[in-house]
């Protein structure tokens, strides 16, 4: 039916919003549209979208802004926009009014309604805007087209019911809801049979997996029965909570083979007042105790993080705190970024907001520093040989090869054909705070 029409998928955000947006290439696919490299070419264009600053709002307007030309040249043209920035009302108010080249708004709890409301457009000639507030019923296992050949997402809990003061995500993503791990396990072994090596368990706060089925298990139970799949070799998880990063889970990963040294733990602020007023719940000290196990069990590792930089509130002090942590830490990488005032999140309605250019100022600051710890970290890693996944062309140089280690450092080696999505052994000969570079020494 929609033999020679193509689509073009526009991301932001997440790997949440990565892994949705396969699903919607998957959801098209099945209906017969076929992918397309060139914006032009596209019949239908989907902007998957992140609301979780207001910078990524702010790309999205002008992405759509951008797509008005193409509208009118091909007026058959169906441009639809989903994602989280639509499960807030203000964003779609404004594309109603202001944007009448968007033919379709669809929320994250209505993905799966995507090829109806398609067909109904197409059929009627009409616009529509519809956005579920939450999820109702049992969301169908959706088709996939995955990126990747040998890495796939596995989803094991969608929502969050941590409440954040700074943050929208539990507005827009909902409760938390976890996954059978039957349909999880069942999943993880077809995408083995299908070739994938590399699986990434998503969700929002994945150590609270299976809390809310009240049953005796959880993350680390699950992790253990995944590392018995034959044929899987890497297993990373996205994204824990400081909170209920559990020993138990620690230990599963130190008696494990195929779960990656790698911790992404997001501490967000090293000030035992910022982190209560973020609502958090935990103190510097409780995250230090769980940095100290995680360096005690598992010696061999990377630990990354995100922080937050002038929440209403943080003082002078705060901040140092904040760098003393780092230093302290000493993360491998971490992931920085300004507050941003969300409305409808408690934050937002501070009246102790921070000044843009002292949040500024702090971030300079705090990534110059983070940028030397880096390096300092990727060096003692040279002349060391690592486990490298080959995932193919490097971005910026097609003459080199690119892959990750097993604690998720891109290593950058000599193109060789033949062995992408194996993993080889490279010894690393330069080092920089992003990127490790080096020569095969066994394919
Ligand atoms: N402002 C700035 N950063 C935020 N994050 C979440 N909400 C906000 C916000 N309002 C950051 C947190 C989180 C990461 C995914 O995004 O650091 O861990
Ligand atoms: Fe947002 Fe906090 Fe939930 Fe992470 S844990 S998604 S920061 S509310």
């Amino acid at each position: 039916m929609n033999k020679n029409k193509y689509y073009f998928i526009i991301t932001y955000g997440c790997q949440m919003n990565e892994h949705d947006s396969e699903k919607v290439a998957g959801m098209l696919e099945e209906m017969g549209y076929k992918p397309t490299t060139e914006l032009k070419k596209a019949d239908f264009i989907f902007l998957n979208t992140c609301t979780v600053r207001k910078n990524a709002e702010l790309k999205v307007y002008g992405k759509i802004g951008s797509l008005k030309q193409l509208k009118r040249k091909n007026p058959d043209l169906v441009i639809a926009v989903g994602g989280c920035m639509m499960q807030v009302s203000e964003p779609v108010d404004k594309i109603k009014k202001k944007f009448p080249q968007v033919d379709l708004v669809i929320g994250t709890h209505n993905l799966h309604k995507l090829p109806e409301l398609l067909n109904q457009i197409k059929n009627n000639d009409q616009r529509i805007i519809t956005v579920w507030d939450q999820e109702k019923g049992i969301i169908p296992d959706l088709p996939s087209v995955r990126q990747s050949k040998f890495k796939a997402w596995v989803t094991i809990m969608q929502g969050c019911d941590n409440y954040c003061s700074y943050c929208i995500v539990p507005y827009v993503r909902g409760r938390e809801r976890s996954r059978l791990k039957k349909e999880i396990i069942t999943e993880v072994k077809n995408l083995v049979a299908d070739g994938v090596v590399e699986i990434t368990l998503l969700g929002q706060n994945v150590n609270s997996y299976a809390h809310d089925l009240n049953q005796n298990y959880g993350f680390a139970d699950l992790l253990k029965e995944l590392d018995q799949i034959k044929g899987l070799k890497r297993i990373r998880y996205m994204t824990s909570h400081p909170r209920d990063f559990d020993l138990s889970t620690i230990k599963t990963i130190e008696e494990s083979e195929k779960i990656c040294e790698h911790f992404h733990l997001p501490i967000q602020s090293g000030s035992n007042k910022v982190l209560e007023m973020m609502n958090r719940g935990y103190s510097k000290e409780d995250y230090l105790k769980i940095i100290n196990l995680i360096n005690k069990y598992v010696p061999y590792n990377s630990i990354t993080t995100d922080i937050i930089v002038g929440f209403p509130g943080e003082s002078e002090q705060d901040f140092a705190e904040t760098l003393d942590l780092v230093k302290e830490v000493m993360f491998d990488m971490a992931f920085t970024f300004k507050y941003s005032k969300r409305s409808g999140t408690p934050a937002a309605k501070k009246d102790n907001q921070i000044p843009e250019d002292i949040k500024d100022k702090r971030l300079q600051q705090l990534m110059k520093i983070q940028n030397k710890i880096s390096l300092k970290k990727n060096q003692k890693l040279l002349n060391k040989t690592l486990k490298v996944l080959v995932e193919g062309e490097s971005k910026n140089n097609p003459e080199t090869f690119m892959g990750r280690s097993r604690t998720n450092k891109l290593v950058i080696f000599p193109k060789n054909e033949g062995i992408t999505g194996k993993i080889i052994k490279v010894k690393i000969d330069k080092a920089q705070s992003w990127t490790l570079y080096g020569k095969i020494i066994q394919t």
